[in-house]
């Protein structure tokens, strides 16, 4: 660890949540320098979605570096992107009705897709307000983190939340509470003091803000609020999406269509990518207008295409759906199990949260859980949500092995707590 400590920038973070110096990885595990193994429930905080090193996708990789196939490309047309651009269309945009919408490429990360889908949906709209929600993630950029609500990444001298309304989620103001009825208020009259907004962005089930699942209801309410008032609205599923909750998108379950779609974490299985869905008449960039060196990443292009077969059918979504069951039971009986600390499950699909409200007693859950060999991260404000994001392709033995790990973590951390 030296060599980090000493050189590495002190923004450094997983690092010093998960000290060891990792060497190999394969599916759901992953194995330290000293070959100690650990079994992976953070899946690259879901840029994994489909293991470590997946033999067809490492296969079609040296084949391509054997072919000396391009590598970078800006976004020059390359046998890989339209390879790739074929299989997203045929595997899952048209099946899902989607077949209209462009694609961008941007950057490869995360939050270079969000800061695009704001540019281009102000400049659609010709207005500069947008509305995120309470506790929304959406990256680090600055553009990203004016729709980010965690304090914990705000700084007074930042120009922070400008253009920006935020807005309550759903179930913010408790269960009876419609958080649409509010913003239609706001809108209706001319008098609120917001501005009428460009665009809503938001997460379907809010994965960093803590397992928060927006009902289908409130999804589709949202939607017919954004077509009574011309706004535009943004799914970001740079985390939710990608088969994450059982089908591709995580909006699929509301019946709903986004105007805009990020993408970004396992689109590119395993490699850098982002890419910003846009149906037809919000694509109003002019050529060249929004740049970047590396939009396009051919070698993500030759993964994602051979990750994206696993949607030709819905055998995958089924594997996660059932496996996504079973994991919610499991975190429902740990929630029972320690009802006198107020735990409670939630989740939807192969992301689950179960939430303790003490303060540090996640943290050390997560802590015991590693010296034990599972890797597990946490979520919410308070970090007080453990949280699953294991590959969707984990052997149910290993998935069974990793929550055995996890419950004998939190036992622990509650007889010390109780002691
Ligand atoms: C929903 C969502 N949007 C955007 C981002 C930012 O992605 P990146 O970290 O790749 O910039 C994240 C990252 O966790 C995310 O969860």
């Amino acid at each position: 660890m030296k060599t980090f400590d000493k050189h590495e920038s002190e923004v450094r973070g997983y690092v010093r949540s998960f000290p060891e110096v990792f060497d190999r990885s394969k599916g759901s595990l992953i194995f330290d320098e000293e070959g100690n193994r650990f079994i992976d429930f953070f899946g690259g905080a879901g840029a994994l979605n489909y293991g470590h090193n997946d033999d067809a996708i490492n296969e079609a990789l040296i084949e391509y570096i054997k072919h000396e196939g391009i590598q970078h490309g800006l976004d020059k047309a390359t046998v890989a992107k339209r390879d790739f651009i074929d299989t997203l269309y045929k595997n899952v945009m048209e099946p899902r009705g989607l077949g209209d919408y462009k694609i961008q490429f941007t950057g490869p990360t995360g939050t270079n897709a969000v800061e695009a889908a704001l540019k281009v949906a102000r400049k659609a709209k010709n207005r500069s307000n947008v509305i995120s929600f309470t506790n929304g993630f959406h990256g680090l950029s600055m553009g990203s983190l004016s729709i980010t609500a965690n304090s914990v990444y705000h700084d007074p001298a930042y120009p922070q939340f400008s253009n920006v309304t935020q807005a309550p989620f759903d179930q913010y103001l408790g269960e009876d509470y419609d958080t649409i009825d509010y913003l239609r208020r706001l809108l209706e009259d001319k008098s609120s003091g917001m501005q009428l907004p460009a665009a809503v962005i938001l997460e379907t089930i809010q994965a960093e803000g803590g397992i928060n699942v927006a009902s289908e209801e409130w999804l589709r309410s949202l939607r017919k609020l954004c077509d009574d008032f011309d706004i535009l609205m943004i799914v970001d599923d740079i985390q939710v999406g990608n088969g994450r909750t059982g089908p591709f998108f995580s909006f699929e379950r509301a019946g709903i269509k986004p105007d805009i779609i990020t993408l970004s974490k396992s689109i590119g299985a395993g490699q850098p990518m982002a890419v910003v869905l846009l149906k037809p008449e919000v694509d109003v960039w002019e050529p060249g207008e929004h740049t970047g060196t590396f939009r396009g990443n051919n070698l993500a292009f030759v993964a994602s295409r051979t990750a994206l077969k696993r949607w030709e059918d819905d055998a995958f979504q089924k594997s996660v759906e059932a496996k996504g069951e079973y994991i919610a039971e499991r975190f429902q009986k740990l929630a029972e199990k320690y009802s006198d600390l107020n735990a409670e499950a939630r989740g939807l699909g192969m992301i689950q949260g179960l939430e303790i409200p003490v303060d540090g007693f996640a943290d050390k859950v997560s802590e015991e859980a590693f010296k034990n060999g599972l890797i597990i991260e946490l979520a919410g404000a308070e970090d007080h949500v453990i949280k699953f994001l294991g590959p969707l392709v984990i052997e149910q033995e290993i998935l069974e092995e990793g929550l055995d790990i996890l419950e004998k973590a939190i036992d622990t951390v509650y007889q010390q707590h109780k002691g």
